[in-house]
């Protein structure tokens, strides 16, 4: 899926953490990638990630999946939204309508989720603290934008969802098929669905807050430290006032502190690893059984394309210590120099590539694939 009517350059300088757009026929070849039902039987399975939202006299409700294949039979004619996240883990073509965004680094890419609506369905008047495109899949929806919130923003009271307690829209379209509205963090926004079968494709990003960056990095750092490593004050002198905490003390102990955060090298593996952690650590994508050395060598001598896994979490860090580029895989970090420098680029730059004859005869490279296939990052393409 190709965009047409979509300057990425006037787009980043504009609109990207700024402002909401919206994209009419943004997709030169649009085509639905997942059906009604099929979205449906998803919401069924047990790790995949569900929620249902109905509006009812009573209020907003919403039931966490799994959902018992009765239950959506049981829908009402208008007025509910089934979610369902991470669709494009399961379904490559759901998956794919990730290509065309990735002007945007992967590692900002959180996922793909997918929602179906019945007339007049939505989750209701809220906001996001992360970037989206809302891709409108199937159907029409209407969306609501509004004014910019906050932590400060006043919510509905409610137990599962953030609703906000008051909404006034500022600008309204009606999306149809292969109509994008890209909505930037915090921005208020409604979407309703006009008329049944209403299919809306969130493409999510994700960025770390501070909070996360500093608990979880100081928690690695902490490991690595030794319980007798304290403050230390040979240059001691006598002080006017012996209760002053003089700023020189503090300066000092400040410094041990920082000192231990601020290796750029070590921020750097800390920083892919954690990054390349998983949506879902508990999914096992594994291959059943694991694969040999001889059968990737036979696999790139035969020039099958090799996949990356959509649920993976791939990236790389150059030049943060000496000639190493690390390369992370769903939590994993490996240090790789020469010829495994070069083929993890090219396993970052695409979802699928055809690697070169000569990586077969590099016994470094064929070991890194057959850990990147043994782990379910990656796998040569099945011939059906
Ligand atoms: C949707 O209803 O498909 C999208 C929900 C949202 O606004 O995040
Ligand atoms: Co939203």
């Amino acid at each position: 899926m190709d965009f047409q009517n979509f300057d990425i350059d006037q787009f980043l300088c504009t609109y990207w953490q700024k402002k909401p757009l919206l994209i009419r026929n943004a997709f030169r070849d649009w085509h639905n990638p997942l059906e009604p039902d099929e979205l449906a039987g998803l919401a069924c399975e047990e790790e995949i990630e569900s929620r249902l939202i109905c509006q009812t006299d009573a209020g907003w409700e919403m039931e966490q999946g799994p959902l018992a294949e009765e239950r959506l039979a049981g829908l009402s004619e208008s007025h509910w939204t089934l979610l369902v996240q991470a669709v494009d883990h399961h379904v490559p073509a759901v998956a794919d309508l990730i290509a065309p965004f990735r002007f945007i680094p992967n590692w900002r890419i959180d996922d793909v989720m997918v929602s179906l609506a019945a007339d007049q369905g939505g989750v209701g008047p809220h906001f996001d603290q992360y970037d989206v495109f809302l891709i409108q899949g199937l159907g029409r929806r209407l969306w609501q934008i509004g004014a910019h919130c906050d932590a400060d923003t006043l919510l509905l009271p409610h137990e599962d969802l953030k609703l906000l307690a008051a909404f006034e829209p500022t600008e309204q379209w009606v999306l149809e098929p292969g109509d994008i509205l890209y909505v930037p963090p915090g921005i208020s926004h409604n979407g309703v669905a006009v008329g049944s079968d209403c299919m809306t494709y969130s493409v999510g990003f994700r960025a770390p807050s501070r909070s996360d960056l500093l608990g979880h990095y100081v928690d690695d750092v902490l490991d690595g430290i030794a319980d007798d490593e304290l403050y230390r004050d040979p240059d001691l002198t006598a002080q006017a006032n012996a209760g002053e905490i003089l700023p020189e003390a503090l300066a000092r102990l400040q410094q041990m502190m920082l000192e231990s955060l601020s290796d750029p090298a070590d921020f750097a593996r800390w920083f892919g690893t954690f990054n390349s952690t998983p949506k879902y650590p508990d999914m096992d994508w594994r291959p059943e059984m694991p694969v040999a050395p001889e059968e990737l060598r036979a696999a790139i001598n035969a020039q099958v394309p090799l996949s990356r896994n959509p649920a993976s979490r791939l990236a790389f860090i150059a030049g943060a210590k000496d000639d190493v580029l690390m390369l992370f895989a769903d939590g994993v970090c490996f240090d790789c120099h020469g010829e495994t420098a070069a083929l993890a680029r090219d396993l970052c730059a695409a979802d699928s590539v055809v690697l070169d004859v000569e990586v077969a005869g590099s016994a470094a490279a064929i070991d890194l694939l057959t850990q990147l296939c043994n782990q379910g990052c990656i796998a040569f393409d099945s011939e059906d």
